[in-house]
């Protein structure tokens, strides 16, 4: 049987069969590092059923033979490229039929799951018998697609609900948040959990257990009935309208509809396939992925250095002590200095507190706390691959503290600042070698915000910058490269953006509508609220900065001279109570004023772009995008002018709640 097996000349996959007649097919796409779902894959897939549908196994057993997971997905480029309602239909109706196929084979079938089994690859496992899933922190399963602005269209709407109830399944589709092994297996997604070293001979076991598929239980079964789904589904809306009333996403409310109206078919709904894959919001979503997957590629390791093991964190305020907490956190030992013993008391409070947050294990948490280590004289110099500065915005004594720490230096261990607003080629003045510094400029806060802008000039040496772009992916967050200018791309945005809504404000719009303008339009956070959160003194610092001669605002000197800060006090423009603004009822929103407030921000990122603070448009986009949180749907501000331009219109309006459940 193997010799005809080869015969298919399989590119994609391996399958080898085993003295008790199991089939074990491993998926090890060619040309890549991941597997992904492409066409070329899937028809593959076909060959490899076809084959077995004349001559079965006693079991087949889908693996993984790449060390990076199971399967990433599709192949979301072939989503980009989509043409017409014809080309959108044929993707859905590939996947949902093979996968029907592959659940509907005579022999019994299982998908051993390592590392990540995402979209189309839980699809895919979701058909088959029976899910084993390894007990490894990299085993992560979900269903993502509503992230690109697309759904679950290869069958997830149709057997997640079914498997683990609609409940959960919904939260998992409508989020696109993943589970872990132990949770796979606590919800039911998974039959089975095994550790590494016995996974092979636990997958050959279960296939071949003659245990009946996993069935719902009355209470799942009774939620998935054809007059029940309609009522959670209306429950689930009045949540979606609540997130986003605009509608600026489609996908959750498609999700919703079809799982409702259609159990999960989108085939039964072929107009809304193609609303949904060839929505302006669908294309800027996968643009904002393949923006992600750039920024993420900067922060690969390089091969002239090693992973980084030990950090230095001088300066262990509101910026030095959270990032030294998320690098324990990411698993470096770091050493914290301050010449405020106090100060690192506090940051290893919060730092705890951060540890048992994210890390649900009390003994991980643990460990991460012992790895965190308070160092007022800075005995950790000389250990440390990075040491980052993060002391408060002088000039003088950031320079005087440089003069101190460069002597102790591990040759090929970088210097980082993590200043907002000073010069590197101020700061290294007085350095015997300077080209070693460089910025590592963390938002706040640190542990929420993914970007981090990596500051370099055309004398910092490439090693160097190569190094801090590693250490920036090894914690887990998007390296931006950006020259050293003021404000680098994100600061020197954001400053007018804020300017202007206080000139608003001056001008008699209440904040409350200011706010509830840019929400609307798809901020996170409206401008106003932003200025409270992060402090009207640093506000007014970086203002007078980056804006030039601009006269600061009434509304702004007013407060300032009263000692409202924002959150920070409790009162800024907003009461706070309980981290929270109090807000009123915001007036209808005037018009023109979206776009008034919208503008100085898109303006200064074009700016900041032919200044050459970033290298091309699109890595403008993503560093606003992820530094700032601006409207993904939009695909960032550049490329929302550009389209605005061309068009002259708002984005494609999404359906109304009634059409989506009606
Ligand atoms: P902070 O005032 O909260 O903390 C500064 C800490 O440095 C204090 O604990 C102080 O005791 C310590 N310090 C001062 N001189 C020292 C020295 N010579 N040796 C040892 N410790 C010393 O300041 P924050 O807000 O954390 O800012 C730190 C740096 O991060 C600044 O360069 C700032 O521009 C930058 N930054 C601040 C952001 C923010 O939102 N606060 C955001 C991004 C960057």
């Amino acid at each position: 049987m193997a010799s005809t097996i080869d015969a298919l000349n399989l590119r994609h996959f391996h399958c080898s069969i085993d003295t008790g007649r199991i089939a074990w097919l491993g998926i090890d796409c060619a040309d890549s590092s991941v597997n992904r779902l492409s066409a070329d894959v899937m028809a593959e897939l076909g060959k490899v059923l076809d084959h077995f549908a004349l001559k079965p196994p006693a079991g087949l057993v889908i693996h993984s033979r790449k060390s990076a997971g199971f399967i990433a997905g599709a192949d979301i480029s072939e989503f980009s490229s989509l043409d017409s309602a014809e080309h959108a239909r044929s993707i859905v109706s590939r996947g949902w039929s093979m996968f029907d196929r592959l659940a509907s084979v005579s022999y019994p079938t299982l998908a051993l799951i390592r590392g990540h089994c995402l979209g189309g690859g839980l699809e895919l496992a979701l058909a088959c018998r029976y899910r084993l899933v390894v007990d490894d922190p990299a085993t992560s399963l979900a269903l993502p697609e509503v992230m690109l602005g697309i759904f679950p269209g290869w069958g997830g709407m149709h057997r997640l609900p079914r498997m683990i109830g609609p409940v959960a399944a919904l939260d998992m589709m409508l989020t696109g948040r993943p589970v872990d092994a132990r949770k796979a297996h606590r919800i039911g997604l998974a039959d089975g959990i095994v550790a590494p070293r016995l996974m092979e001979r636990a997958a050959a076991q279960m296939v071949l257990s003659g245990r009946p598929r996993r069935r719902p239980g009355p209470v799942q079964s009774l939620m998935n009935h054809p007059s029940v789904r309609p009522l959670l589904a209306k429950q689930a809306l009045k949540k979606l309208q609540q997130k986003d009333p605009q509608g600026h996403y489609p996908a959750p409310r498609a999700i919703l509809d079809i799982w409702a109206r259609y159990n999960g078919n989108a085939l039964k709904t072929p107009e809304r396939i193609n609303s949904i894959l060839q929505s302006d919001t669908a294309r800027n979503l996968v643009r904002v992925f393949h923006l992600q997957e750039r920024l993420k590629a900067f922060g690969k390791a390089g091969k002239d250095h090693a992973p980084v093991a030990h950090v230095h964190v001088v300066g262990a305020g509101v910026m030095g002590g959270d990032i030294a907490a998320w690098c324990a956190l990411k698993g470096m030992t770091v050493t914290l200095q301050d010449q405020d013993r106090e100060r690192i008391a506090a940051a290893q409070g919060r730092a705890y507190a951060l540890f048992t947050r994210k890390l649900k294990d009390k003994r991980q948490a643990r460990a991460a706390s012992d790895r965190l280590i308070p160092d007022m004289r800075g005995h950790g110099i000389p250990h440390a691959n990075v040491v980052i500065e993060a002391i408060s915005e002088n000039l003088q004594a950031k320079q005087g503290l440089y003069q101190a720490i460069e002597p102790q230096l591990r040759p090929d261990a970088i210097l980082a600042t993590n200043t907002s607003s000073l010069s590197l080629e101020e700061l290294r003045t007085g350095l015997s070698r300077p080209e070693r510094l460089v910025g590592i400029h963390f938002f706040n806060p640190v542990a929420r915000m993914p970007l981090v802008e990596v500051v370099e000039t055309a004398q910092t040496d490439p090693a160097a910058i190569r190094l801090a772009h590693a250490f920036v992916g090894q914690i887990g967050k998007l390296p931006l490269p950006v020259q050293s200018t003021p404000g680098f791309l994100v600061n020197a945005v954001l400053a007018p953006y804020m300017l202007e809504a206080m000139r608003c404000l001056d001008q008699g719009t209440r904040p409350e509508t200011i706010d509830a303008a840019m929400t609307a339009f798809g901020m996170p956070m409206g401008p106003i609220e932003l200025i409270d959160t992060v402090g009207l003194d640093i506000a007014r610092d970086a203002g007078r900065q980056l804006t030039g001669n601009a006269s600061m605002p009434n509304c702004l000197e007013t407060r300032l001279s009263r000692g409202d800060l924002g959150r920070k006090t409790g009162r800024g423009f907003y009461v706070w109570k309980n981290g929270k603004p109090v807000k009123q009822q915001p007036d209808p929103i005037p018009p023109r004023l979206t776009e008034r407030l919208i503008e100085p921000l898109v303006v200064t990122t074009r700016r900041q772009l032919d200044a050459g603070v970033v290298a091309d448009a699109d890595l403008a986009d993503a560093g606003i995008i992820f530094g700032t949180g601006f409207a993904p749907f939009t695909g960032g501000p550049l490329h929302y002018m550009d389209t605005q331009n061309s068009t002259r219109h708002a984005p494609a309006a999404a359906p109304t709640a009634e059409e989506a459940t009606s």
